[in-house]
């Protein structure tokens, strides 16, 4: 674990992003681990940087950033269509940057019903177990390497393409980590979720490292779905997945199901995992910027919080993360959907609680 000082760049973003980051930083105040102290250092990027400055992630910055023990981010983006702000320039100018340029092979989205949880796939319900499982989808590759190009735009001629990127380097390290994790569970289960019967190179690659690295783990139970499969268990009966393992860009439409089963966006928090600790690794809520409560304090910070709680784990506090998680499950089961409070109301609730 980090002891004495843990520099913590920030990067709260745009619209609700600096509100819920202003909680998280706050709770991670009063978790600190004995004798931690955070040192931050406030990064403004985003939307608004852009559409002010023009620029997006200046190399400068990011040596800047690179130089921290981790990072905490609000969200970015800005208001939907914005002429002045073209689709893309932010997701791959900064947040997929940041993410291929600190190698964050390992994008981390634990999904949990909490205790006391209204859901109808709650173990109350179904008495079928409790929902707590964690998505390990892979960062760095897939078909978001920008590995494409476009001819004869604008004709009906026109050609685009795509390409799925998947080395045997990048499948190898992103299912040891999830037989890793898995391994440190209780159900010690791995979900390996790809489309083999019809992508079948990177299925084939997939598969082989998998069984490969499986040889080496023989006390994990493991698993293979399609990923259309997984779509149906994952709404039908979520209880069956402990560690799922999978592409970039599956991973990105699980872990919104994910979050959208497990209580909602307010509540779904991840990790962009450097877990070589060549490069700081990044936590943020799942959500976005919200320009339509933005600035009002009607965003739920829980899932910034959450991360915060990530964050500390990574860094080796995981007492201390455990803790903020435990204020937030006690917080969640006092919640009354009839008096709803403000962003810094949570804040202050979970702090109080973390603060014991
Ligand atoms: P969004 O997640 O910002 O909002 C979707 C819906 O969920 C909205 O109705 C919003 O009010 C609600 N919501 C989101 N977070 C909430 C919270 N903490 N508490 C209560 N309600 C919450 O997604 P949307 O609208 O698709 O995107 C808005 C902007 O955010 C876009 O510019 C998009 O590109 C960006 N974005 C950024 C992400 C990031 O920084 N990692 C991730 C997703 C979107
Ligand atoms: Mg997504």
């Amino acid at each position: 674990p980090t002891s004495g000082t843990v520099r913590l760049a920030v990067i709260p973003g745009d619209g609700i992003g600096p509100e819920v980051t202003a909680e998280a930083l706050k709770v991670l105040e009063v978790a600190s681990p004995d004798g931690v102290k955070f040192e931050q250092t406030r990064y403004d990027l985003g939307a608004e940087r852009y559409l002010a400055t023009g620029e997006v992630l200046p190399d400068s910055v990011l040596a800047e950033v690179r130089d921290h023990d981790a990072i905490l981010l609000g969200a970015v983006g800005g208001k939907p269509n914005d002429p002045n702000l073209p689709p893309g320039i932010l997701e791959r100018g900064l947040l997929l940057r940041l993410r291929f340029e600190l190698d964050h092979y390992v994008n981390l989205r634990p999904s949990r019903i909490f205790p006391g949880s209204v859901s109808p796939l709650s173990d109350a319900v179904t008495g079928r177990g409790e929902v707590d499982f964690v998505v390990v989808r892979e960062g760095t590759e897939g078909p978001y390497t920008g590995n494409g190009g476009a001819l004869r735009v604008g004709t009906p001629h026109e050609v685009a393409t795509e390409v799925s990127v998947n080395t045997a380097y990048g499948v190898e390290r992103v299912v040891r980590d999830a037989f890793a994790r898995a391994e440190r569970r209780p159900r010690k289960k791995l979900t390996l979720v790809h489309k083999t019967n019809v992508l079948v190179n990177a299925g084939s690659v997939w598969w082989r490292l998998f069984e490969q690295v499986a040889a080496e783990h023989p006390d994990v139970t493991t698993d293979y779905m399609h990923i259309d499969a997984a779509m149906i268990h994952l709404t039908t009966d979520p209880q069956r997945f402990d560690v799922v393992v999978t592409d970039n860009l599956f991973g990105d439409i699980i872990t919104d199901l994910a979050a959208a089963i497990t209580g909602g966006i307010g509540l779904a928090a991840s990790g962009n995992v450097n877990p070589d600790r060549t490069a700081p690794s990044m936590f943020e809520p799942v959500h976005g910027s919200a320009p339509d409560i933005a600035g009002q304090q009607k965003a739920d910070p829980t899932a910034a919080i959450l991360s915060a709680s990530l964050l500390l784990d990574h860094l080796g506090h995981a007492d201390a993360a455990k803790v903020i998680e435990d204020a937030v499950v006690a917080d969640l089961a006092e919640r009354d959907p009839a008096t709803p409070r403000t962003t810094s109301q949570v804040g202050d609730a979970v702090a109080a609680r973390v603060a014991g």
